[in-house]
């Protein structure tokens, strides 16, 4: 049977919302497991990521030159037009995941944990923030898998990091606007992305199939953060949030120059803008969450 659904942007009532907060809630409790604060890790994702660790795939054909990834992946040093794109796409992986890593270490020491929440948002923040450290983890064995074992994960200049501190901390109606538009870029991004690894790893079908299942556990979550960071919105903020679309998936991925080279930056927003959950596999939907308000 095929189901039918309603844009992200669909309007909902304060009443379903709270619903959906409380059905999150229940999802997200058996989703990832036992929530180990000490480690900023979770119970169940942590068993999937030492599977594959200890399953390891590498490159049939290692590398041509990690020198050019090592020279450029913090920050471009050569001109990006001159590297192949399979540098270009893995400098591009560790650029997106240094931001998310970023941010959620700022947010980390800002929200309560989980003893000491109080509200069922809250709890939802908590896990949620930990959650993303697992896919810090899984982008991490990403690179691993292509035989980049010395990867360093740098901080952001002093401002950016600064930035990504104080914005957990601001109102929910200023700040869950853009919590929630980065949510839904993730989730473009990482679309794209999968399509990108067919392309570019046509020669590579083991490394190929890892790093798409590698990238499907993080993309089962990031569906769920979409629907769950929309249910903190009401009428105007998801207005907002549509038309906040076009900036700030231009802002960021001008930060990032491999990734005009690699994907349609244009296709993207239009991507974002017009989301509901019918572009995502069933298989995927089957195991991530999705607010009532966006089923038809
Ligand atoms: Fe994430
Ligand atoms: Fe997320």
């Amino acid at each position: 049977m095929q189901l039918l659904f309603c844009s992200i942007f669909t309007p909902a009532t304060a009443e379903q919302r709270q619903q959906n907060f409380i059905d999150y809630w229940q999802f997200s409790q058996q989703h990832g497991g036992e929530l180990l604060e000490a480690d900023k890790d979770l119970a169940k994702k942590r068993e999937k990521l030492q599977y594959f660790q200890q399953h390891p795939v590498r490159l049939r054909k290692p590398l041509a030159n990690p020198d050019a990834f090592y020279r450029n992946y913090v920050k471009m040093i050569d001109k990006p037009e001159d590297l192949d794109r399979m540098t270009l796409m893995l400098t591009s992986i560790y650029k997106f995941a240094r931001h998310e890593w970023v941010g959620i270490k700022g947010a980390w020491d800002a929200v309560p944990d989980l003893a000491s929440a109080t509200t069922v948002e809250d709890k939802i923040s908590r896990v949620h923030l930990a959650e993303e450290f697992c896919h810090w983890r899984l982008f991490d064995e990403m690179l691993k898998t292509c035989g980049l074992d010395h990867v360093e994960w740098v901080p952001l200049p002093p401002w950016q990091e600064w930035f990504y501190r104080q914005f957990p901390k601001l109102p929910g109606v200023i700040m869950d606007g853009p919590a929630f538009v980065t949510e839904l870029m993730g989730v473009t991004y990482y679309f794209h992305l999968n399509q990108l690894f067919d392309d570019v790893l046509a020669d590579e079908p083991e490394v190929c199939q890892r790093l798409k299942a590698l990238l499907a556990e993080i993309t089962i979550d990031e569906i769920a953060h979409v629907g769950q960071r929309r249910n903190f919105l009401g009428d105007t903020n998801t207005k907002v949030s549509k038309w906040l679309v076009k900036p700030f998936y231009r802002l960021f991925f001008a930060d990032i120059p491999e990734v005009a080279l690699l994907f349609d930056v244009e296709q993207m927003i239009r991507d974002g803008e017009a989301f509901d959950y019918s572009v995502v596999p069933e298989t995927m939907l089957a195991k991530s969450w999705l607010p009532s308000y966006c089923k038809a």
